[in-house]
């Protein structure tokens, strides 16, 4: 065992360059035991698919805070009945990201059932009016932070639009979540039902909603009952209310800062993907595969296995690192290189895989691509501002620091003023 690893949970440097931890960890193997919380790393592309899809070995219970707090009896060789006896004492062990079937099944089943082609169609006419608006706020000053002034009122807008979430509460919503700051801070134990603090939100929309019908996918999920024709518990639809509402903002509002920092800080790109239109999803899709905004995934060995030739005792973490994957040489050529000629890299292992992947990736490729054809068509030469970044050679961004995301804090962008009309694809209809 390499015992001058940095720590992937304690480490702010971790935090600051990933990549470098990657690096490090992929020198060990595919699968690596780390030194500091016994944690076993996989950085293998088709080692990260088995993980998820063998439901019989792996354990979603600690999928969102990894190590803490652990089993606290020595399961032997079989750690199933534990993972029952103790999952309350997992944070957010109320919510479905946290399930294993069959209870994934049913909750899963209720969220996937709303999220309708069509619903995504309107949410997705809703965002062209969205970008344009939000645009107009800061064209005329040729800078901004895009962070604060698009990409976070873009998020929350989006998904607040697609639930149907009153445009009254969304700034208290908003409030609640920065207060609560990101999952899994350097250096802090998680614990707790990490949204409880939005869900008496949820409590009196679905109560509401159940006395008075609504069309939205509130109203909807409000009614919808599970594969048993059996109605929920209104705490049960809140929770997947919660983690739609919650899940579907940080993640994304980072994506699209990670997104216009490449654009901005590569002038060649830039100048490509103006010329070049059709190559915009391809540019969405080799974002989220070296630059996605979610780190790390766990999952818990239910009983003892060997994973690339690496034991792993019944009861222990499996910490998966999506972008190392999404790095493996042995499935992406040139692998740490940014290219939007790639040919595979839809294959990215960003959303997970298997039965709890990802359900907002179809809005986060609208989100990416329709901000970035109304960047592109309304704003000109778009680059990082020396003044608050430094020069290139030498630029300063501030990381959130947790171990679970990845995206900077505030992007401050200049740029010229370009067309000013409407994208005549508008429509709220
Ligand atoms: C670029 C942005 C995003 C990334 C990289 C991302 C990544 C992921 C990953 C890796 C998982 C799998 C977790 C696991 O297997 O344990 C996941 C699950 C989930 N995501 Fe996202 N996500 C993003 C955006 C969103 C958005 C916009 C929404 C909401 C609309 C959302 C809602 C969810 C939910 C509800 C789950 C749990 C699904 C389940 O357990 O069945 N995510 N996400």
């Amino acid at each position: 065992m390499t015992t001058s690893a940095p720590d992937f949970f304690d480490d702010i440097a971790v935090a600051e360059d990933p990549h470098a931890y990657y690096d490090f960890a992929r020198q060990n193997g595919p699968v690596w035991q780390e030194p500091h919380k016994g944690v076993f790393v996989v950085t293998g592309y088709d080692e990260m698919v088995e993980v998820y899809r063998d439901l019989d070995t792996f354990s979603s219970c600690n999928s969102f805070a990894g190590p803490f707090p652990g089993l606290p009896e020595d399961p032997g060789d079989d750690a199933s009945e534990l993972i029952e006896k103790y999952r309350h004492i997992f944070p957010s062990h109320e919510s479905l990201v946290t399930f294993d079937p069959p209870r994934h099944t049913d909750h899963r089943g209720l969220m996937m059932r709303l999220l309708t082609p069509k619903r995504c169609k309107e949410n997705e006419a809703f965002m062209w009016r969205l970008a344009d608006d939000l645009i107009d706020t800061f064209v005329d000053a040729g800078t901004c932070d895009f962070i604060a002034e698009y990409a976070q009122p873009f998020a929350m807008l989006v998904i607040a639009d697609l639930l149907g979430v009153p445009e009254s509460d969304q700034g208290e919503l908003r409030r609640r979540m920065v207060a609560k700051g990101p999952a899994g801070a350097v250096g802090q134990r998680m614990d707790g039902n990490f949204l409880v603090h939005l869900e008496d939100f949820f409590v009196s929309y679905i109560e509401d909603r159940r006395r008075h019908p609504s069309d939205d996918v509130l109203g909807k999920m409000a009614t919808a009952t599970f594969s048993d024709g059996s109605l929920p518990d209104v705490m049960e639809v809140v929770r997947v209310a919660t983690i739609l509402f919650a899940g579907g903002q940080g993640t994304a509002a980072r994506f699209l800062g990670n997104m216009v920092k490449l654009v901005a800080e590569d002038k060649r790109l830039q100048d490509d993907l103006r010329r070049n239109r059709d190559k915009v999803p391809a540019f969405v899709e080799e974002t989220l595969r070296l630059y996605s905004p979610v780190k790390s995934n766990f999952r818990m060995a239910r009983r003892s296995t060997t994973l690339a030739g690496v034991r792993i005792p019944a009861g222990s973490t499996l910490l998966l690192l999506l972008q190392a994957a999404d790095s493996d040489a042995r499935r992406f050529s040139c692998p740490t290189e940014f290219d939007v000629d790639r040919r595979n890299s839809r294959e990215h292992i960003a959303f997970g895989r298997g039965i709890h992947s990802c359900p907002g990736g179809p809005l986060v490729r609208s989100d990416g691509k329709v901000t970035l054809e109304r960047l592109l068509d309304r704003l000109e030469d778009i680059r990082i501002s020396e003044t608050h970044h430094g020069p290139p050679g030498d630029r300063h961004y501030e990381y959130t620091p947790t171990y679970i995301l990845r995206g900077v804090e505030d992007l401050h962008i200049n740029f010229t003023c370009g067309a000013p009309a409407r994208d005549p694809r508008i429509s709220l209809k």
